[in-house]
């Protein structure tokens, strides 16, 4: 049964498949990704299909693209559960598993406006320590303001941090 619903999209020659995106984060990591259609890259979104995995997940397939590595540790805040695949002639040439670090530097910025991390007079990068990861929670760690999922997804997909 999984087998068939995997079958509703067509394998991809050379690219990129990103796999087990939390149910709903499909058009966010697309947004991430920069893709709009207009590059004329073939993209094959797929949302709510069963996984063994994680329950319901969504998949984005990019043909002819291959992720800068800068790009998957914000990947990770949208979908910690993901796994990037490099598809090359049709095989799985490589596979890997995000890893959402304990630590987020220099990614996201801090709510608080009077945070140390927000004065442009002071060299310091913003940092950010987990306190959960479902639903992902984060803890500024110059002035404990917590940052919560939609505040991350929000500005990860904005481009700003
Ligand atoms: N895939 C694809 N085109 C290919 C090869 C694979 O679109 N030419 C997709 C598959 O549909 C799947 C993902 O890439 O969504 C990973 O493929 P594969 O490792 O074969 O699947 P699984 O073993 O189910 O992966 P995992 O163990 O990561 O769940
Ligand atoms: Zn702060």
């Amino acid at each position: 049964m999984t087998e068939e619903i995997e079958m509703k999209v067509t394998k991809i020659r050379n690219g990129t498949v990103i796999d087990h995106i939390p149910n709903g984060r499909a058009l966010s990591v697309l947004k991430l990704l920069g893709l709009t259609g207009k590059e004329g890259l073939t993209i094959a979104l797929v949302m709510n299909v069963k996984s063994k995995k994680i329950g319901i997940k969504d998949v984005v397939k990019v043909e002819n693209l291959e992720l800068e590595p800068s790009l998957v540790s914000r990947l990770a805040l949208i979908a910690p559960t993901a796994t990037i695949n490099i598809i090359r002639d049709y095989k799985v040439y490589e596979k890997r598993k995000i890893i959402l670090q304990d630590v987020i530097e220099n990614i996201l910025k801090c709510t608080n406006p009077t945070c140390i991390s927000r004065q442009t007079n002071e060299p310091i990068i913003s940092k950010f320590k987990v306190i959960s990861k479902n639903p992902l929670k984060l803890q500024c760690m110059y002035c404990n303001r917590y940052l919560l999922e939609n505040e991350i997804i929000s500005q990860i997909t904005e481009g700003g941090g």
